[in-house]
């Protein structure tokens, strides 16, 4: 079981959270057809810069080599920012971001349609991110973990689209990454039950064809094996008596 975080803690998370949420917002202007996804990585270190004791979580995580993940229609996750990996018209760019201060972690994601993109894509946007919202409603005092993943699976499945199963949200706080796992699939009631004062990061990560991924030479980017677009969206919430408390609104 995890314990729990004290509020000066949450409040701290809070902070991170709204550093990476502008960090986010302002990436909406900067993600044109003809950036580099490596352009992306600098703008979120320049930015990075202006907060004092703030740094790039995944930086070295596990060996990973950038400040971020950004991820390119068929790429769902861990996508490498790269000087000669161009964003074109009609893309879905994923970024996923984290921050840590002061010991503390917070973790968020989200997808960007770029210029025109096809009406197929743009309900996977629509219905992935309607998935995080419903998940994060679920995300109360008592409540399991499978509340929230089979809450996320009914939403895009009943929309024709899939949930990948390899990669799973997680507690978050003092490290990255730490228990419950908070899979995007389950039953009502399965699983850990949520505790108050415990924060998670709720990311589905949602399929257009099968959930079936592919990890590529570089041995981070998670890719849909069908080929079909992907998108997904991750915010850092905490649970509390009052209910969710997304940090990184
Ligand atoms: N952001 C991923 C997550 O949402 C973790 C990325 S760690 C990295 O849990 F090392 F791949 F960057
Ligand atoms: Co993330
Ligand atoms: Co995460």
């Amino acid at each position: 079981m995890i314990e729990a975080l004290t509020g000066d803690e949450l409040l701290v998370m809070r902070e991170a959270g709204k550093a990476a949420a502008t960090a986010l917002k302002k990436l909406r202007k900067v993600i044109k057809p003809g950036i580099t996804t490596k352009d992306i990585e600098n703008f979120f270190e320049n930015f990075l810069a202006r907060y004092p004791g703030m740094s790039a979580a995944f930086k070295g995580y596990k060996g990973y080599p950038a400040a971020l993940c950004v991820s390119i229609n068929e790429e769902i996750i861990h996508g490498i920012p790269a000087a000669e990996r161009l964003v074109a018209n009609g893309d879905l760019v994923s970024v996923d971001l984290g921050i840590k201060y002061k010991g503390l972690y917070v973790d968020t994601a989200y997808t960007y349609m770029v210029g025109k993109v096809p009406p197929q894509a743009r309900k996977l946007v629509a219905v992935s991110l309607k998935s995080l919202l419903f998940g994060i409603k679920r995300a109360r005092i008592g409540a399991t973990v499978g509340d929230i993943g089979s809450c996320i699976q009914e939403c895009v499945e009943t929309n024709g689209f899939s949930v990948i199963r390899k990669f799973v949200g997680h507690g978050i706080g003092k490290m990255l990454h730490c228990a419950p796992e908070v899979p995007n699939f389950g039953h009502t009631g399965s699983g850990a039950s949520l505790v108050e004062n415990t924060a998670i990061a709720i990311e589905p990560m949602v399929s257009a064809g099968g959930y079936d991924l592919d990890i590529l030479s570089d041995g981070w980017t998670a890719k849909t094996k069908d080929n079909s677009l992907s998108a997904h969206f991750e915010h850092t919430v905490a649970i509390t008596k009052k209910g969710p408390w997304v940090l990184t609104a």
